[in-house]
Parts: structure tokens; sequence; C-alpha cells
């Protein structure tokens, strides 16, 4: 990520690993989140669904058609049925046999360990199931939630508020930079009153907003880097905890110290 002149004092980012390290080991399995997690990720990213049964599982899309062997919504399927796919076999023969996760396996495969888990809520009316199992694990002071739907995060602390919530935003349609200081202050600004920080897409954010964000002493996480070329110039802005699928671009890089 680019040569710092000599003497320079420079942070190590806190890295979110997104659905592991998918671009070295198939997203939202097991094996990719212990590959980030052997890579030193300070988080872990994932995303849930709830199966017809009613159990939370870790998976992106609303189908198992893109990661799985399978075809489907995963709202049609149970438990059962989702453990019988293979959600590495598309990636590559040498992860053949990782199974669908749940949030329960997940939980528990870092629980106590030294890293955060980020947690994304992708189905609704899920807030409740996955309040509980965090505490049935007793991990609230190692889970931050979040997600696009920002009533979802204020209903999240309403419930509990010690548990750190973050709604997904973007700046949208392209507009001038004023523009988009004054809306994410905005944002910021109604989060703020509701205890939901804001985790912006790199896109959305410059320079003003993460000074603007770290003023207010809010957590600040932003997505997704798959680019390092603006990797490298959000790092330079102040950006701190950036969200991407290459983390081992920051374990390997100049930065990490
Ligand atoms: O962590 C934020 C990011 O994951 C949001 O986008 O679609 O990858 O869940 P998506
Ligand atoms: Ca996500």
């Amino acid at each position: 990520l680019g040569q710092y002149p000599e003497n320079t004092i420079v942070q190590r980012p806190m890295v979110a690993a997104h659905r592991g390290v998918p671009s070295l080991a198939p997203e939202n399995t097991m094996a990719g989140y212990r590959l980030s997690y052997e890579l030193e990720a300070d988080m872990i990213e994932t995303d849930l669904q709830v199966s017809k049964d009613g159990h939370i599982i870790v998976m992106h899309d609303a189908t198992v058609n893109r990661t799985t062997n399978g075809t489907g919504l995963v709202s049609d399927l149970t438990l059962e049925e989702l453990k019988q796919l293979d959600a590495g076999i598309k990636f590559g023969e040498e992860f053949a046999g990782e199974l669908v996760p749940t949030l329960r396996e997940f939980l528990r495969e870092f629980k106590g360990k030294d890293v955060v888990l980020l947690v994304e809520l992708k189905a609704q009316g899920i807030e409740e199931r996955v309040l509980q199992e965090i505490k049935e694990e007793n991990m609230m002071d190692q889970v931050v939630i979040q997600n696009f739907d920002l009533p979802s995060m204020i209903k999240f602390n309403t419930l509990q508020p010690e548990l750190p919530t973050g709604y997904l935003y973007s700046a949208g349609v392209p507009n001038t930079v004023e523009e988009r200081l004054n809306n994410a202050k905005k944002m910021l600004d109604y989060g703020a009153t509701h205890n939901v920080t804001l985790n912006a897409s790199y896109g959305s954010v410059y320079e003003e907003f993460i000074t603007y964000m770290r003023q207010r002493g809010m957590l600040s996480l932003h997505w997704t880097f798959r680019d390092e070329d603006p990797f490298a110039d959000k790092l330079r802005e102040g950006l701190i905890g950036p969200i991407t699928d290459y983390m081992q671009w920051l374990t390997h890089s100049p930065i990490h110290i």
C-alpha cells in the first residue's frame, strides 16, 4: 500500500474481514473465518439469514444458488436441508465439504478469542432471536451489529442499548462534496441520538466526514474495499476501520506495525 518516508508514524487500521477472506477462501464459511483470524483480523464480518424452521444461519444471499451446490431460497429450506449443501466446492476442490454455518457455530468458534464479530442482519424480524443467541453465549462484549435497515438498528438498541450498532449508509446518487457532507452529518446526528453509528460505504466518505465522526467519538467502519488504490488513499485520509475482501493486504503491508 505504498511507502512512507522514514520515521513516519503510521497506525495499523482496524481491519474487518468481509465475509471471511473471500479472495482466498469461500465466503461465510468456517474455513474463511478461521483463515481471517489467522491473518490477524480485528473483526470478522458476516451476514445472517433465517431457515424455514427458524434457525439463524450465516449466508449473504437470500438464496443458496451462488455460494453452494444447491438451489432455492434459504427461507424455504430447513436447517437439516441447508446442512446437506456444500458451501466450499464452488470456490475450489480443496474446500469441498465446507458446511453452511449457523450463527451459534460462528459465535462459539470465536468466543473469548481476540476478535470482534461484525454481524449483519439480512433477514427481517430476527433481532430478538439474534440477541438471544449472543446473550446465551455471553458474548455481548464481542459483537457489533449492523444493518442497511435503520429502524432495525434502532430496535436493536431499544432491546439492548449496550450492544454497538451501525447503520449501513451510502451517499447514493452523486452530489457535491458539500451536499454529501451535510447529508452524512444529518445522518450521523440522527444516528447519535439513537446510539447508532454510521457504517458508510467508502465511496461516501472523505477526510471531513472521517474527522467529523472522530470528533464525535464514533466508531467508523467502511465497506467494501476490493481495490488497492482507494484503499491506500482512504487510509491516508484517516479512515481506520476498513471492511475488506482482501485483509491480507494489511497483514503484509508496511502499515502493519
Ligand atoms: O459490511 C458491510 C457490507 O457487507 C455490506 O454489503 O452486500 O456485502 O453485505 P454486503
Ligand atoms: Ca455484509
